[in-house]
């Protein structure tokens, strides 16, 4: 099942076409990547697929509903979650505190009311309290649970962003430059941590540069360069497909510039 449905979308930014036309599926149940060199469009994408930002036209369905002009705490409510590529955490707070509250932006009693230790609340805190330690060792930070998230090197922070967007109970995880400056082993405890996720039940979009990553964990992956989709497929296909690697190699030499 399609359990998202990407129609001609246009973004324009004047007389920019920062996304233009693209089309695809996500299929519930897979990983699927957006790839692309610098400026192809893929955090503009990203923004419109989890309500951040509004295309002028075309349609995003998910789940057979029609939600581009939905508000973005709406779509977490429909189980939507998504993390940014410039990590935000709560750095004076433990992991776990951080996981914790991620999941209180769905849970009843709320963060406030689990701040001030409201009675009846006392036992969904023990029940989140757990969920988000089991989310700490699913993305492999089970050791990290009482360290504040300021203390924790960069590859782990982006680690607990996914913990912490996990802990919405996402049905589809939206996941922006997840790799960006992780290590080689960073990078594999990441891709770990996506395919655990995966067969946990979340269907996961990930939009990346590195290309390691997304040739290793992709299921499919779609291509943008320069606003619009130039290719569409499984990994072993996209590394050889020639207008993929002309938009890559076009960006070595504009970086040799
Ligand atoms: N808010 C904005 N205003 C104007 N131009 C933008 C804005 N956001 C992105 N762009 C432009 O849109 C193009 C695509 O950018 P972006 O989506 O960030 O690409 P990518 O994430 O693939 O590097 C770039 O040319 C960028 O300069
Ligand atoms: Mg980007």
């Amino acid at each position: 099942m399609s359990l998202l449905e990407v129609r001609d979308v246009t973004r324009r930014f004047g007389g920019l076409t920062a996304v233009d036309a693209v089309s695809f599926d996500v299929h519930e149940g897979m990983i699927k990547a957006i790839i692309g060199p610098n400026g192809a469009g893929k955090t503009t994408l990203f923004n419109v697929l989890t309500s951040f930002d509004r295309p002028e036209e075309g349609t995003v369905r998910y789940d057979g509903v029609d939600i581009t002009s939905w508000r973005a705490h709406h779509i977490v409510r429909r189980g939507i979650a998504r993390t940014f590529q410039n990590t935000e955490l709560f750095e004076e707070m433990s992991a776990l505190e951080n996981v914790m509250a991620g999941a209180h932006a769905v849970t009843r009693s709320g963060f406030l009311a689990a701040a001030l230790r409201l009675p009846w609340t006392v036992r969904e805190q023990r029940e989140v309290a757990e969920e988000s330690g089991r989310l700490l060792r699913l993305v492999g930070l089970g050791e990290w649970a009482d360290a504040p998230a300021a203390d924790m090197p960069h590859g782990l922070r982006r680690l607990l962003e996914i913990a912490r967007a996990l802990a919405t109970k996402p049905r589809l995880l939206l996941l922006d430059e997840p790799a960006a400056g992780l290590n080689i082993a960073e990078t594999s405890a990441l891709a770990e941590a996506l395919y655990r996720i995966r067969d946990r039940g979340s269907t996961i979009v990930v939009v990346e540069h590195d290309m390691g990553l997304v040739m290793e964990v992709s299921d499919e992956i779609v291509v943008l360069d320069r606003g619009c989709k130039i290719a569409e497929g499984p990994p072993r296909l996209i590394q050889k497909d020639p207008a993929v690697i002309a938009a890559y190699l076009g960006e070595e030499e504009a970086d040799e510039l």
